[in-house]
């Protein structure tokens, strides 16, 4: 197999029509891990001047890409595929180490990759044009025949987060390329060296040069270029609210999938099984120690049974085993100091503002052990902020109504979930919901990865899901045959 060598010692590389480079500046930015701080490697800190290359890089090799037979693009994303999972584990111990996520969810978000890339490459033969006759139309005859496809949009740039460095990442590249797209691919600067092996695979299964690269640097000090960068022909973006805002401002009119935070609540009904819905709420908050858009980032419970629930839910929480990824711990360190201090903030917020702390509050650096808080009210930051860390906040309703009200809200509209036996009233509730998707007695979650995924206001723009991702990432033309 071809070996593509993408680091020198330490220092990892970018990937350039098909060549692995470094910056003609020298400069790197080291990474270091969040679970122990120990020194991972260095990233090439690419400069703008160096950026128009990969981006003119990708519109020149987008062509015969494009041009290519799609069962043969999708030959090489199963080949890709194959390869993710012989490199699965070795994949999974860099996710471990780099963004701190457990033996056992990193091992998963590589072998979920691994079915979202082969389901891609099935999903993109089947992804087909139509035909439509002119007669249909009051006034026309059948005379006219529009026979539309879908093609690709041209040179896509993927920007990740840090929490999901492999499945995020492969969830952008897989449809991008299966349509006919080049990619430019940036991903987060702490998850790179994570997004560089998925890459690495990717160019051992043989994607043709310049197709896809992936340049490495501060988001904050090349995004704006790339983004308004008049090749870049759409913009498929993960991460904060404020920097998906902040590319909706600058991007002009190109197009954009944006997948942003979330505030996702859990309402739980007087009917609910309360043993099931405490399991499902506290596996949905905590893991990954909450770093997950989709984390359940509130729950909004009927007064009348708060208490059963909190009877169900502490012993859980309390269990939550706490430290090293490396040890499959359920609680880890948080991605950074920083991160850690903003969870802080909410924290002390709650309490000075008179909430009750069940239990947590507990910190050592980067690590917040699991909070939860009883008795959260709508003039607290942790009613309305995504803490993006182990915290949940019980906030109890005297009625449906004002579940839904305080559901509503919320600037966010990512998910929701009903705890509830009667479906009917669940189906009723799920109507008046301002989210993307709401879970009826589950946690809110993504996958599977085909079902369609996309936030409303703050949480986000267009659909992601395989198919929905692969059309997001086309377009349709049609040529009108004009009979006589
Ligand atoms: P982030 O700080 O917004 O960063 C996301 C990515 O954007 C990184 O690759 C970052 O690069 C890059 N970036 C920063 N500034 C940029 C700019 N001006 N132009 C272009 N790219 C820029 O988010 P994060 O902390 O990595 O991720 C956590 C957030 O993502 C949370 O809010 C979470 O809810 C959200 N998220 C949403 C979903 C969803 O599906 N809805 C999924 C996962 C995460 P650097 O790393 O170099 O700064
Ligand atoms: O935050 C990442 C997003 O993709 C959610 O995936 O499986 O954690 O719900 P999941």
């Amino acid at each position: 197999m071809f070996k593509c060598i993408f680091r020198k010692d330490h220092i990892y590389k970018c990937l350039l029509n098909g060549e692995w480079v470094e910056s003609k500046s020298g400069k790197t930015n080291k990474i270091f891990s969040p679970a122990d701080g120990s020194f991972l490697g260095e990233l090439q800190a690419m400069g703008l001047e160096e950026a128009d290359r990969f981006i003119l890089t990708a519109k020149a090799a987008q062509k015969s890409w494009g041009d290519t037979a799609v069962n043969e693009r999708a030959q090489i994303l199963h080949k890709a595929a194959e390869i993710l999972d012989k490199q699965k584990d070795i994949i999974a111990n860099v996710i471990v180490k780099e963004i701190a996520k457990n033996k056992k969810t990193a091992l998963s978000e590589v072998e979920r990759s691994v079915d979202y890339i082969h389901f891609t490459a099935e999903e993109g033969m089947r992804v087909s044009g139509e035909n439509l006759s002119s007669d249909v139309f009051p006034g026309f005859n059948n005379k006219k025949l529009s026979i539309i496809s879908r093609v690709p949009l041209g040179v896509v740039l993927a920007v990740s987060p840090f929490n999901y460095p492999v499945n995020l990442s492969a969830s952008k590249i897989a449809p991008a390329l299966i349509a006919g797209n080049a990619v430019v691919f940036k991903p987060p600067t702490q998850g790179a060296i994570s997004a560089l092996y998925l890459a690495r695979v990717f160019c051992e299964a043989g994607i043709p040069a310049g197709v896809l690269n992936v340049i490495t640097g501060q988001g904050r000090e090349i995004g704006d270029y790339l983004v308004k960068h008049p090749d870049i022909n759409m913009v498929n973006f993960t991460g904060s609210s404020s920097v998906g805002r902040h590319i909706a401002e600058i991007a002009g009119m190109k197009p954009l999938l944006l997948e942003l935070g979330g505030k996702d609540a859990a309402i739980v009904l007087e009917d609910a099984d309360i043993s099931f819905a405490a399991k499902n709420i506290v596996s949905g908050a905590y893991s990954y120690s909450g770093q997950r858009c989709t984390a359940v980032k509130r729950i909004l419970v009927l007064e009348s049974i708060a208490d059963n629930l909190v009877d169900e839910m502490l012993p859980l929480v309390k269990k939550l085993s706490v430290g090293n990824p490396a040890d499959d711990a359920d609680i880890t360190p948080l991605i950074s100091d920083a991160a850690a201090d903003f969870v802080q903030g909410i924290i002390d917020d709650a309490r000075q503002k008179g909430a009750k702390l069940l239990f947590g509050d507990q910190r050592e650096k980067n690590l917040i052990y699991p909070t939860l808080f009883d008795h959260v009210t709508v003039d607290m930051r942790l009613a309305w902020e995504e803490p993006f860390g182990p915290v949940l906040p019980i906030i109890r309703v005297k009625s449906i109504e004002e579940a839904i009200d305080i559901s509503n809200r919320s600037e966010y509209g990512l998910q929701a979930c009903i705890f509830t036996q009667d479906i009917d009233n669940a189906f009723d509730i799920a109507s008046k919901l301002d989210v993307g998707t709401v879970q009826i007695n589950n946690k809110s979650e993504r996958g599977p990865d085909h079902f369609p995924f996309g936030g409303v206001k703050s949480s986000g723009l267009g659909t992601q899901g395989i198919r929905y991702s692969i059309e997001a990432m086309s377009r349709s033309k049609a040529v009108v045959i004009n009979f006589k």
